[in-house]
């Protein structure tokens, strides 16, 4: 089943010398349940910018966009939001962590609008996620006071907790080591797949990007099936290349 769809979808913005930046350029996407869709491209091609569309939080200046066969241009903002809040996670690339407030809080949060178990015993359950991306001890600390890796960690957990059947990452071990960026993917994995959800994720990490089953490249704002043996050939080949794609 197609959970969203985005077709010929442009973005444009209008810059304060009157110009126009053309973020995205036409395009076309379809995210299924279950799927795993990775996205490269260089810092500026407009990563973030199409997984807002994807989710939701923004709007395309052409095209259109629909979740479940249902286009969303007409929604009224309320229907949206909730529709949002019911099916899509998000883990942004800046964490948007409420500072003032502690881990537990921060992950409880989403579960505020659920429903059944996931409301009425949304401390435990949000408590559980904590423990599952191994912050377990420090559930009580505020978000401001915990380390870059941890504030990440916590984002996925709260991405995660209403079991949204739309996964959006971006940029998810960004602030990980190695060991724990991998064990952080394989949850988001696990997670993906126990609910036989959709995940997408951003990435410049090809070992992040090669867990999933189909990979794009965003340049210039277009969108191309990427191949990633030859972009892990060319890390490899140089040593002085890093293992990354711009
Ligand atoms: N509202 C806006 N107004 C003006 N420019 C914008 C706006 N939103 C995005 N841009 C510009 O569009 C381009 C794409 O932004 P976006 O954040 O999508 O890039 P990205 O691929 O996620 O980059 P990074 O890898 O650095 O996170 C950037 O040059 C950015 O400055
Ligand atoms: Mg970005």
């Amino acid at each position: 089943m197609t959970l969203v769809a985005l077709e010929e979808v442009t973005k444009s913005v209008l810059l304060a010398d009157d110009s126009r930046l053309e973020i995205l350029r036409g395009i076309t996407l379809e995210v299924s349940a279950g799927d795993h869709v990775s996205i490269v491209g260089r810092s500026g091609s407009g990563k973030s910018t199409l997984l807002n569309i994807l989710g939701m939080l923004d709007a395309p200046t052409t095209g259109s966009v629909a979740f479940e066969g249902r286009p969303v241009r007409r929604m009224r903002s309320g229907k949206l939001d909730r529709l949002r809040g019911d099916n899509v996670g998000f883990v942004f690339q800046q964490f948007n962590l409420l500072p003032g407030r502690t881990a537990l809080e921060n992950v409880m949060m989403p579960l505020g609008h659920a429903r059944g178990r996931l409301f009425w015993q949304r401390r435990a359950v949000a408590a559980d996620m904590l423990e599952r991306v191994g912050l377990g001890h420090r559930i009580d600390q505020v978000a401001d006071r915990l380390s870059g890796g941890e504030q990440q960690r916590v984002a996925i957990a709260r991405a995660l907790v209403r079991r949204p059947v739309l996964i959006l990452a971006d940029e998810p071990t960004g602030a990980l080591d190695i060991d724990t960026g991998a064990s952080v993917m394989a949850l988001l994995d696990e997670v993906a797949t126990e609910t036989d959800s959709a995940l997408v994720t951003i990435t410049h990490d090809l070992h992040v990007a090669a867990r999933a089953r189909r990979h794009y490249r965003l340049d210039a704002g277009q969108l191309s099936p990427a191949d990633l043996s030859r972009a892990f050939e060319a890390s490899t080949l140089s040593e002085s290349v890093p293992e990354t794609v711009a």
